[in-house]
């Protein structure tokens, strides 16, 4: 066994704060208070619905997760956050059409109490939306000054012992580390003089790792991810995750092409494309702001088949990924996959994946864990990176020169193996050897 670190208890509650109330930051929102009631289940949600196995196989012991490690119950959550329309999550969440509308009518006085406080937005950084419900200020410090006042407000109203905050809001354009980013020093003075090269994403989550509270990014912005607001998550001890939800296509992808490298089958050419018509899609519709989900679904594959180290399977490669615009699906995202793979003597198959999913359906209990998991790393001390959180993002933020771990089993080893250390119980390298060294020295002594 390994020695239990120290974690303060959940107690309290636990503030959830989104820049963004829009389609997936409601569904969530909607989503738990409906479980809270009992009219619906948290499914897709590891912290309320998974299991881990501890110990050996034998042992059947086999926890809730929500049960093993200490996490805040869903009742103790409150919510809050901003959007640059003033549609509270009732009008957001219809507008969004991703619940029923019945369900929704049913959380109605729930929904309507939460109103977003007026957003840090830029149009430079998004440009196909824009809304009413915008801060204003001489500099970009005075705006993240803004913010860390809502926190401490939203805080002190709700009597919250804590708060984390998931980015929920739009894609931002698409945005390269500059020298503005590379130092916390250089950072404030950029705020301080309002540098252009600072989205407001960043001072999001300046403004929250100021007020220790820790943040994940769900867009693949670059966000958190540059060394200015590591090295304040470092300083202010408090935990920072990204980028990007894995949802739809790319958690398909990283389901599959592990199952590939395993077996050793080459790859020539993954194709992906897919339609949606929610407001995530139009304001993807810019080149911009296209380039920077590109970039951060581009990586993945790259991530599991090793060109380098395999140029005979995937050295030739070919991986494109298109998004398309397209109202009349709403929310309900349709991709398809196209892989077109090799085997034994090099002869070709294909492989069609054709996943109708919905967006939101799937981001909304990433929002939930991610919150959840985050504020138990606060209470465990854990700071900086969060990479055990890798299983819930796209392009998984690690420290700068280290590659990330992009395979979905892998991830998930990580994130149970992180709470079994947490909690002082053997770490599972599934060798198993033990069960027949045990088994045959047994029959050795009969
Ligand atoms: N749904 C998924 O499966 C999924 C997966 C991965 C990532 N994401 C990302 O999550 C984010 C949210 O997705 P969605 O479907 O809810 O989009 P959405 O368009 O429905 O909601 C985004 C909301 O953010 C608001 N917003 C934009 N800029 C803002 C700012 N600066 N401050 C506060 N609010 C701002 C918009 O007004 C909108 O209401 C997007 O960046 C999307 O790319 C979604």
């Amino acid at each position: 066994m390994n020695k239990k670190i120290n974690i303060v208890p959940a107690s309290g509650k636990l503030g959830i704060l989104t820049p963004g109330l829009g389609a997936v930051a409601t569904t969530f929102i909607a989503g738990v208070i409906a479980a809270r009631k009992g009219i619906g289940k948290p499914i897709g949600s590891l912290t309320q619905m998974g299991r881990l196995r501890l110990g050996k196989r034998t042992e059947n012991r086999h926890p809730l997760i929500r049960e093993f490690v200490p996490l805040v119950p869903i009742e103790q959550l409150v919510f809050g956050g901003w959007d640059i329309f003033t549609d509270d999550v009732y009008a957001a969440a219809s507008h969004a059409k991703v619940l029923d509308q019945r369900l929704l009518d049913d959380l109605k006085e729930d929904l309507r109490s939460i109103k977003p406080m007026p957003a840090v937005f830029d149009s430079h950084y998004i440009r196909n939306i824009n809304g009413p419900n915008v801060k204003k200020g001489a500099s970009k410090m005075e705006l993240a000054e803004q913010l860390m006042e809502d926190i401490r407000r939203f805080q002190a109203e709700n009597g919250c012992e804590r708060v984390v905050m998931v980015w929920c809001a739009s894609t931002e354009a698409y945005l390269q580390a500059g020298p503005v980013h590379y130092s916390l020093a250089v950072f404030e003075e950029g705020l301080r003089q309002s540098d252009p090269g600072i989205a407001p994403s960043q001072i999001y989550a300046y403004a929250a790792l100021k007020c220790r509270v820790p943040f994940a990014n769900g867009a693949p912005n670059l966000t958190c991810d540059i060394p200015a607001l590591l090295e304040l998550s470092i300083r202010e001890k408090t935990p920072i995750g990204g980028k990007d939800f894995k949802t739809g296509q790319t958690l398909m992808k990283t389901v599959v092409a592990p199952g590939l490298s395993a077996r050793a089958l080459g790859v020539r050419g993954w194709f992906s494309t897919n339609i949606l018509g929610n407001r995530d899609g139009e304001v993807l519709d810019a080149p911009e702001n296209f380039r920077t989900k590109e970039v951060s679904k581009g990586n993945v594959l790259e991530g599991i088949f090793n060109q380098e180290l395999h140029p005979e399977l995937y050295g030739e490669l070919y991986h494109k990924i298109r998004i398309n615009y397209y109202p009349p699906h709403g929310d309900n995202k349709e991709s398809w996959d196209n892989i077109d793979l090799f085997g034994w003597l090099g002869y070709p198959m294909q492989i069609k994946i054709n996943f109708l999913c919905r967006d939101s359906i799937l981001a909304a209990p990433i929002v939930l864990d991610l919150a959840l998991f985050l504020d138990l790393a606060q209470r465990a001390g854990l700071h900086g990176i969060q990479e055990w959180l890798s299983f819930y993002f796209k392009a998984p933020q690690t420290l700068p020169g280290l590659p990330a771990e992009h395979d979905i089993f892998k991830q998930l080893s990580k994130l149970e193996n992180t709470l079994r250390y947490l909690m002082g119980e053997d770490l599972i390298t599934h060798l198993g050897q033990d069960y027949y060294e045990d088994f045959y020295a047994q029959q050795a002594g009969h």
